[in-house]
């Protein structure tokens, strides 16, 4: 990309308007709102870029961490807001093997795994924009993007649509489509927003308490790849069934570990109900998250690893947010064992989740 695309980005993103990258694909910043809830989205990578929301006293925070500028979310590698596919989280050995064919998909965490779908995945994509209701009684907005056969060592072309949607006052719903074109493949979409209910420049998130409704999780092994067994809490620092804090979850965890990345089963293999898997309070500002989803899982990072700055200069350190990321089981596509997550043609794959917000 030029020097002269980059600072068009710039002076153009500024202004709100649509910016051109080298590829000659357009990129724009939309707004969809709702009272004093209003949320700011870029079809690069189907993502969310804010999200403002009042406390108990009605003062407005960004509770979602990210960049000022399209130009800091080219390169990113934490994945601040978008949909992360076409499978989000981990595939140990970066490869599957499907009706008698080994796949082998890109190499882009430590030397061996596959993370976030691969380097670019579909969160570093420029979608298209289908839809835009700015305001009104569901504003929302949609977008598409088409995978191609072979993309990033996956089989067959996908096309996945995605729909922004505030259905309820502090309620975004955000609905999620796929259909595989001419081949089985895997599919699991995923919302990847990273949530500070204090504000995204309000410090950690460690006294926020939490509580998952999951009585099992899929232990991991040193690379953070799932083993394949599907264990109870009980005992475990993983019990989030009575709310707890994270620094209370975190004091309890194994040594060595520094704070949670772990997938929970959900107990909705065949995603035939919505269900409330997690509420989290923010004591300061009175915020209450509860997150609904239809997935089978629901992947709890409590963001130990963060560490960039971010927008308006300041410096996110570890911990500055949490992201609750309702998805099918990571590594799947290794495990009979686990939901399966192979869409085959003719199938359409769709995943549900409600961000609802109160105080
Ligand atoms: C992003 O990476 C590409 C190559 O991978 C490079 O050409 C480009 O300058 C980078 N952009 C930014 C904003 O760092
Ligand atoms: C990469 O693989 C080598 C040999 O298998 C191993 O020693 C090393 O720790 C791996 N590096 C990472 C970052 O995983
Ligand atoms: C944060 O990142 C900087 C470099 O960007 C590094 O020097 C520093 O050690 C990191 N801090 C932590 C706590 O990882």
């Amino acid at each position: 990309m030029s020097k002269f695309y980059l600072q068009l980005f710039c002076v153009i993103f500024v202004a709100g308007a649509f910016l051109v990258n080298g590829d000659g694909e357009e990129i724009g910043v939309y707004e969809i709102k709702k009272g004093d809830f209003s949320i700011k989205l870029s079809n690069f990578g189907a993502r969310v870029m804010s999200m403002f929301l009042p406390d108990k006293n009605g003062n407005l925070a960004d509770v979602v961490l990210g960049y000022d500028t399209i130009n800091e979310y080219l390169n990113e590698t934490k994945r601040f807001g978008p949909i992360v596919g076409r499978v989000a989280n981990r595939i140990g050995g970066a490869q599957f093997t499907l009706n008698g064919i080994t796949y082998k998909l890109d190499v882009n965490e430590g030397n061996s795994t596959t993370i976030h779908g691969g380097s670019k995945g579909f969160s570093q994509r420029v979608w298209s924009v289908k839809k835009v209701v700015k305001d009104g009684p569901i504003p929302s907005i949609t977008f598409t993007y088409r995978s191609a056969d072979g993309e990033e060592g996956f089989p067959g072309a996908v096309i996945a649509t995605v729909t922004y949607a505030i259905t309820a006052p502090y309620k975004l719903t955000i609905t999620m489509k796929a259909k595989s074109l001419n081949k089985a493949t895997p599919i699991s979409l995923a919302h990847h927003s990273y949530i500070n209910l204090g504000g995204h420049n309000s410090g950690d998130i460690l006294s926020d308490e939490v509580q998952i409704f999951a009585s099992k999780y899929t232990p991991v092994d040193s690379k953070k790849v799932p083993t394949g067994e599907i264990v109870t809490v009980k005992g475990t620092a993983y019990d989030f069934r009575k709310p707890q804090t994270v620094k209370s979850g975190i004091s309890k965890l194994p040594k060595g570990l520094k704070g949670f990345d772990m997938n929970y089963d959900m107990n909705n293999a065949n995603q035939k109900y919505m269900k409330k898997v997690a509420v989290v309070r923010n004591e300061k500002s009175g915020r209450v998250l509860k997150v609904w989803s239809n997935a089978p899982g629901m992947q709890f990072y409590t963001g130990d690893s963060i560490n960039v700055t971010g927008k308006g200069g300041y410096q996110y350190k570890n911990f500055a947010a949490m992201a609750l990321e309702p998805l099918g089981f990571p590594d799947s596509v290794n495990h009979p064992n686990f939901p399966s997550q192979i869409v085959y043609p003719g199938k359409l794959y769709k995943h549900v989740m409600h961000f609802e917000f109160s105080t």
